[in-house]
């Protein structure tokens, strides 16, 4: 809501553009989960909650992304602004439509041009202030931003648990292919990824009657922090995954009628 144009609430939060991805290779997925994560980015961005999903949804645009001092209307950005960083901010007030990466733009993404990842890497450090990313961080990212296709015939879908669901499918992917490579910078960022996607599901099981599934949630997201800080990421993750799925995930699934993935029940909270 704290990007989101007044009255778009509801079509933001119970709709999303819909992309096809060209690949749903491990690499593709891994930079997919990292593109919603707020720890990708640093500074103001982070801190409150954006990643490049935010504004990218789906890797596609957001018609309804609105920050005061961002933007000068709904579905644009300033991202040389010093909002994000001191580093990138230009001085000027000069936000953009914000673009949809399912179609060619500025930026080639032919990989022998390779001019994406030090766009991409750009975007990171300089105009968000976030750390610099490891290799296969940003060969993911690029991965991911390559595969992104509009799907025909265009659609917008609807959200879901399913979504953080296969985010998190996607995180355990991430871990142990960056893990594989050596990249603990990357395995931290998988799994600040994946609580991420745990917060949005809190955010979603509203209510005195999803108490239980909040705490459980929370239990969930302190565990995957241990992990991180822990031996054998990948093993521990799949013993965090199995456990999750046969327990939890089932409890979420059956409440998820009454939660505010819910239209109705949304509409309502938002009234
Ligand atoms: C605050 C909203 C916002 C966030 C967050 C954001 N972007 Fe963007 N992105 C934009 C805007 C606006 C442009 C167009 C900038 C321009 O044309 O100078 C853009 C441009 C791009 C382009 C170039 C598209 C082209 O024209 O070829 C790519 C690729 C891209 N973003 C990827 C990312 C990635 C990866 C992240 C996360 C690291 C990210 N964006 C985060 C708003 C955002």
């Amino acid at each position: 809501m704290r990007w989101t144009a007044p009255g778009a609430g509801q079509a933001l939060l119970s709709g999303q553009p819909a992309a096809c991805l060209a690949s749903d290779d491990p690499l593709v997925r891994s930079g997919r989960v990292l593109f919603g994560a707020p720890a990708l980015l640093g500074g103001q961005a982070a801190k409150a909650g954006l990643g490049c999903a935010s504004c990218h949804i789906n890797g596609r645009g957001n018609s309804h992304f609105l920050l005061a001092g961002v933007s000068d209307g709904a579905g644009t950005a300033d991202v040389t602004n010093s909002f994000f960083s001191a580093a990138r901010g230009n001085g000027r007030f000069d936000p953009v439509a914000i673009p949809d990466l399912a179609m060619p733009g500025k930026v080639p993404r032919d990989p022998q041009a390779g001019a994406l990842e030090p766009f991409i890497r750009g975007l990171i450090v300089d105009e968000f202030g976030g750390a610099e990313p490891s290799p296969a961080t940003l060969a993911a990212l690029a991965a991911y931003v390559r595969s992104i296709r509009p799907c025909a015939p265009e659609r917008v879908q609807a959200r879901g648990l399913a979504d953080q669901l296969a985010a998190l499918d996607d995180g355990v992917t991430a871990a142990a292919l960056m893990a594989g490579r050596g990249d603990a910078a990357g395995v931290r960022l998988a799994i600040a990824a994946m609580r991420h996607q745990l917060g949005l599901i809190a955010e979603r099981y509203a209510g005195a009657g999803f108490a239980r599934e909040r705490a459980a949630l929370l239990a969930a997201s302190r565990d995957l922090q241990a992990i991180g800080e822990g031996r054998d990421i990948p093993s521990a993750l799949g013993h965090w995954q199995a456990g999750f799925d046969r327990d939890l995930a089932v409890r979420l699934r059956r409440g998820e009628a009454r939660s505010l993935y819910d239209r109705e029940r949304l509409v309502r909270a938002l009234r």
